[in-house]
C-alpha cells in the first residue's frame, strides 16, 4: 500500500470505469457481446497484464483470462508467487470480437480510452503485455520473437513484452522462454524501486553489470 494515495477515491473512479465499459456502444463489438470485460484485480496492484481481447469464456463471463489461456496465466504467476488476485488483468479491447477474429484498429481506437484510464488510476509498475496488439500499444512496430522478455523502461514504470499464453498452448515450444521471462518480473521490479530511489537520492546510476550469457537482454535497458 502506498500511503499517499486515496485508494477508496481511485476504486470508485476504476468501477464508474467497469459501468462505461459495460454500457458502451463505442464501436461495433458491443452488439456481438454477452457481456463486456473490463478488467479486473486489485487497487493497489504493481503489476498489470494487458492482453488483446475476451474470447468466448471471457465474454460468458465478464471476466478476462477465465479459459485455457487463463489457466496457464496462473500457472505463470506461480512461477513468481503470485496468483490472479495479486495482479490487475485486463485486455486492450473490452468486447469479444467476433469468433475470436482480431479487433479492428477502429475498435481498438475506440477502446483505448478506458485502458488508458485504467492505468492512470492503478499506476503500475510494472505492465506485462499479452500478445501483438497489447505490445503494439507499448512497443509499437516490434516483433515478439525478438523483444518477448526484453524490459524497457518507461518515467516510473517498467514494460515488458510477454507472449500470449494462447500462443504458448499453441506452441509448446515456447514454454521454457515463456517461464524464464515471467521469472523476470521480481528482479524487474526491485531493480526498478532502487534505481528510482537513486535517482530521488541525486545519486548517478551506474551501468548493469554485464548480464550472465544466458539473459542477455535481462536488465541491460535500464
Ligand atoms: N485472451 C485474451 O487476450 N484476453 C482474455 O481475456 C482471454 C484470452
Ligand atoms: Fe466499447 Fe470497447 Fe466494447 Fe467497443 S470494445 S463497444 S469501445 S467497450
Amino acid at each position: 500500500m502506498d500511503e499517499t494515495r486515496d485508494y477508496e477515491t481511485i476504486l470508485a473512479a476504476l468501477q464508474e470505469i467497469e459501468a462505461e465499459v459495460r454500457a458502451c456502444t463505442a464501436c461495433a463489438l458491443h452488439k456481438g457481446r454477452t457481456r463486456a470485460v473490463p478488467g479486473e484485480g486489485p487497487v493497489n496492484a504493481e503489476i498489470m497484464f494487458i492482453g488483446e481481447a475476451p474470447g468466448r469464456n471471457e465474454d460468458q463471463q465478464g471476466r478476462p483470462f477465465v479459459g485455457q489461456a487463463g489457466q496457464l496465466l496462473q500457472e505463470l504467476l506461480d512461477e513468481i508467487g503470485l496468483t490472479r488476485n495479486d495482479v490487475w488483468i485486463g485486455n486492450v479491447v473490452k468486447c469479444r470480437p467476433p469468433g475470436n477474429r482480431d479487433p479492428q484498429p477502429e475498435e481498438i481506437a475506440a477502446c483505448a480510452g478506458y485502458l488508458e484510464r485504467q492505468i492512470d488510476l492503478l499506476q503500475p509498475k510494472l505492465i506485462a503485455t499479452l500478445g501483438r496488439f497489447s505490445m503494439e500499444k507499448f512497443f509499437p512496430g516490434a516483433r515478439i520473437t525478438r523483444v518477448h522478455g526484453k524490459a524497457k523502461r518507461d518515467g516510473t514504470r517498467v514494460l515488458i513484452p510477454l507472449f500470449h499464453p494462447a500462443y504458448v498452448l499453441r506452441n509448446m515450444a515456447a514454454m521454457p522462454d515463456a517461464i524464464r521471462d515471467i521469472r523476470k518480473i521480481p528482479r524487474l521490479l526491485d531493480r526498478l524501486e532502487q534505481v528510482l530511489a537513486e535517482e530521488a537520492a541525486g545519486i548517478a546510476v551506474p551501468p548493469e553489470p554485464e548480464a550472465p550469457p544466458e539473459e542477455p537482454e535481462q536488465l541491460s535497458l535500464f
